[in-house]
């Protein structure tokens, strides 16, 4: 038994092959779950012959590799991902012969017109919290196949973010930071679970379901949370005068500490609260949502 993730403060035991001991191997178990549990759905039970679409799919190193664990038999993955380094690396390092990269992005419907219609499932990890959703959303329904599915997944808050809330109340850190995007922030959308499921049905498509969750990532060691500190911080610091920058840093790691919490084993985790919603494409449609 190697690893437990807090889900709905619930403790959840995983005996699984993946004996990676960081957070990534509990990120990629997150994905497992998820998709495990999306099994029991009747139009997601295998997937054979399906064409499944991973929208953001980064290296390929996650989702795309949890997706084929779990429905080896689906005809083909198209993952797609806006940046073109990232799809070289995929293609060089996660290459395999179901899976077909290509750098698409989800809110450029022009960059998405091969497989309109086409895709008979939609998977996404990690990717929606950063995009505008509504756009992202229309393109879903622009993608699916009449009756397709679609399952997303957004982080909405997690400790870094929230820290760097409570940093913005201070009017000093404000004066510089005030509607600032840092490229690590996090994201752009800090959408409640109604929200969502609004912007969703708002672009035609209709939501099987849509919760919030919390759960927790555990860090393995103080060096890996100065290391996401460092990152997190990295994405601002350009807009703070150099004098401030060490006072910035130390009350940053100081609220983000603050919200930490201790974990199985001695280690130090954080809260964050995931939206998980799953789509549907009707059968019948009216072409304004196109
Ligand atoms: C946090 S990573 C998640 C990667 C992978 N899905 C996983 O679960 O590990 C987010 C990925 O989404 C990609 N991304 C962000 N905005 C995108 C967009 N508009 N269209 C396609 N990909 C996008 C990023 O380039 C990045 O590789």
């Amino acid at each position: 038994m190697i690893l437990v993730i807090t889900s709905n403060s619930t403790f959840v035991k995983l005996d699984t092959v993946f004996r990676f001991s960081t957070m990534i191997a509990e990120e990629y178990n997150v994905r497992y779950i998820l998709l495990r549990k999306l099994k029991s759905y009747p139009q997601w039970k295998d997937l054979s012959g399906e064409v499944v679409m991973d929208i953001g799919c980064g290296d390929g190193s996650e989702s795309t590799k949890c997706i084929l664990q779990l429905f080896p038999r689906v005809e083909k993955i198209i993952a797609i991902d806006k940046l073109r380094r990232v799809i070289a690396a995929a293609k060089r390092e996660n290459a395999h012969p179901q899976i077909e990269y290509h750098v698409a992005n989800i809110t450029k419907k022009l960059t998405l017109m091969t497989w309109y219609n086409k895709i008979s499932k939609i998977i996404s990890f990690h990717c929606f919290e950063f995009v505008k959703l509504k756009e992202a959303f229309r393109n879903v329904f622009f993608l699916l196949k009449p009756g397709g599915e679609g399952v997303i997944v957004l982080m909405t808050s997690n400790a870094f973010r929230d820290a760097y809330d409570e940093m913005l109340e201070n009017p000093m850190w404000r004066r510089y930071l005030k509607n600032r995007k840092g490229p690590s922030a996090g994201f752009a959308n800090y959408v409640t679970h109604f929200e969502c499921q609004a912007l969703a049905q708002e672009v035609g498509l209709s939501v099987r379901f849509c919760q919030a969750r919390e759960n927790t990532a555990c860090f393995e060691n103080d060096q890996e949370i100065k290391g996401g500190v460092e990152n997190f911080i990295r994405g601002y610091s350009r807009y703070l005068p150099e004098d401030l920058k060490q006072s910035f840093t130390e009350e940053y790691t100081s609220a983000l500490y603050r919200r930490l919490v201790p974990g199985r084993e001695g280690r130090i985790c954080m809260r964050r609260t995931i939206i998980v919603i799953l789509v549907r494409k009707p059968e019948a449609f009216i072409i304004s949502h196109l």
